[in-house]
């Protein structure tokens, strides 16, 4: 089988973590490169839903073993909750999961940081998931953070703790010690998390060297979206690591070689969390349609997701950065009873028509989303297994994606299950 990237096209909440379940059948391993806790991945396994952020959902394979990659940043706290909790539901993680020893550590600082600086007047409002990814990320770039592999030792521990609580508190007037956030506490609590995470750690890059060396299949796992890039998103409304392909090699130490397909996941509509940009939102009874019949409540805040129409020009940018040869197209099911699919096919910037992403990203709160309209099928597509089962309209409006992408059909979902999935690969559909 390839060794696949699966990558968020949108905005994150695309359903990655559906068909991260369903390719990762097929894995011998699965491994995370980026982001944190902020992820949300959920996966319906029968009847029970399970919703992932930090581990990845390989755990939920029965054969696959599992990698949090140097590009992660992990919340010990969270990390071994969600073990605990996985387990809980049967699905052990001993001797399958495994933490790359460079991996940054987000510590209970970092989050009250962000949720200081997010309530701030003067600083600009992401509307983050208060994970205290952005703080935890800031700390790495600027060499004062704290790494999983600085647990093996308490003196380089504390030595790291100090360097990042004390630059923190140093430019807060004091507002961890004011919370009660000390270096002592802060290690302390980590000397408590020793036992269950150094017999995770290892090299993540050598790991999958073996793997591939050995011919095993490996499946990399993105979290958020293509447009959340800290680089090539809607810049500051971005999470702040590479969501895009560059992520999966700097973010575990894998050669590029290694990667044989590029799957881009692609809701049938688009949503967004958080503010910033967004073109072809919706507002009123049509928003209000999509996000009922697509549950559209982000998986980590629960917070309502906000909804609008396909948007080509952005997705294009997506494939062009991450060379996605393949797509995953998800909910389609949820566009079932419209007479009429609007799909963005370029922006009017000022009066100048383009199907690109402006060359100034910014300017996607100003565009205006050219609309060409689809015909609907409504009928009903829940559950269908079959491509040839499909609506022709239906078929239609996917052939239509995947021919103004210049990509291939790989999955497309039909409901949260995993046996609610048509796979193109295997059922030999033609497409
Ligand atoms: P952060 O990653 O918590 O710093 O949040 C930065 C931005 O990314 C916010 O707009 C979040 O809503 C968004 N974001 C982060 N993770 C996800 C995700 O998994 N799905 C959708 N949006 C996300």
């Amino acid at each position: 089988m390839p060794n696949r990237v699966v990558l968020g096209a949108q905005w994150g909440d695309e359903g990655k973590g559906k068909v991260i379940d369903v390719l990762a059948g097929d894995a011998d391993l699965v491994a995370r490169f980026a982001g944190g806790a902020n992820a949300g991945h959920t996966v319906k396994i029968d009847g029970r839903t399970i919703a992932l952020h930090l581990l990845p959902v390989g755990v939920l394979s029965e054969r696959a073993q599992s990698l949090l990659g140097n590009g992660v940043v992990i919340d010990p706290s969270a990390l071994c909750a969600e073990i605990d909790e996985v387990r809980h539901r049967g699905f052990e993680t001993k001797g399958r999961l495994w933490i790359s020893a460079s991996a940054h550590l987000v510590l209970p600082h970092h989050r009250l940081i962000e949720a200081h600086g997010e309530s701030s007047a003067g600083c600009t409002k992401i509307g983050t998931t208060n994970r205290g990814i952005g703080p935890a990320y800031a700390d790495k770039a600027a060499r004062r953070g704290v790494r999983t592999g600085d647990l093996v030792s308490v003196e380089r521990l504390r030595r790291a703790v100090q360097n990042s609580v004390g630059f923190w508190d140093g430019i807060s007037n004091g507002l961890l010690a004011q919370n009660g956030l000390t270096v002592d506490g802060m290690v302390n609590e980590l000397l408590g998390y020793r036992e269950r995470i150094i017999p995770m750690l290892v090299d993540a890059s050598r790991m999958i060297d073996d793997a591939d060396r050995r011919g095993a299949t490996i499946l990399f796992e993105g979290a958020q979206g293509a447009l959340l890039d800290i680089d090539f998103g809607t810049y500051p409304f971005v999470t702040s690591s590479t969501t895009t392909i560059g992520g999966v090699m700097s973010g575990l130490g894998v050669s590029p070689r290694v990667i044989d397909q590029v799957v881009g996941v692609v809701k049938a509509y688009t949503t967004r969390v958080g503010l910033g940009p967004f073109p072809t939102e919706q507002e009123g009874t049509v928003a209000d349609r999509l996000q009922e019949r697509g549950h559209e409540f982000g998986a980590t805040t629960g917070r309502k997701r906000r909804c609008g129409w396909l948007d080509l020009p952005a997705l294009k940018y997506a494939v062009r950065i991450s060379g996605i040869s393949h797509v995953a197209i998800t909910k389609l099911d949820v566009l079932d009873e419209l007479a009429e699919i609007p799909v963005c096919v370029a922006y009017d910037d000022g009066g100048k028509q383009s199907d690109d992403v402006p060359i100034d990203i910014t300017r996607l709160d100003s565009v205006k989303p050219v609309y060409r309209s689809l015909p609907g099928w409504q009928t009903p597509t829940a559950g269908c297994t079959d491509y040839d089962d499909l609506p022709s309209n239906a078929r239609s409006y996917l052939k239509y994606i995947c021919e103004s992408l210049g990509v291939e059909m790989l999955i497309v979902s039909t409901g949260p299950g995993r046996e609610e999935t048509i796979c193109l690969d295997r059922a030999g559909a033609a497409v």
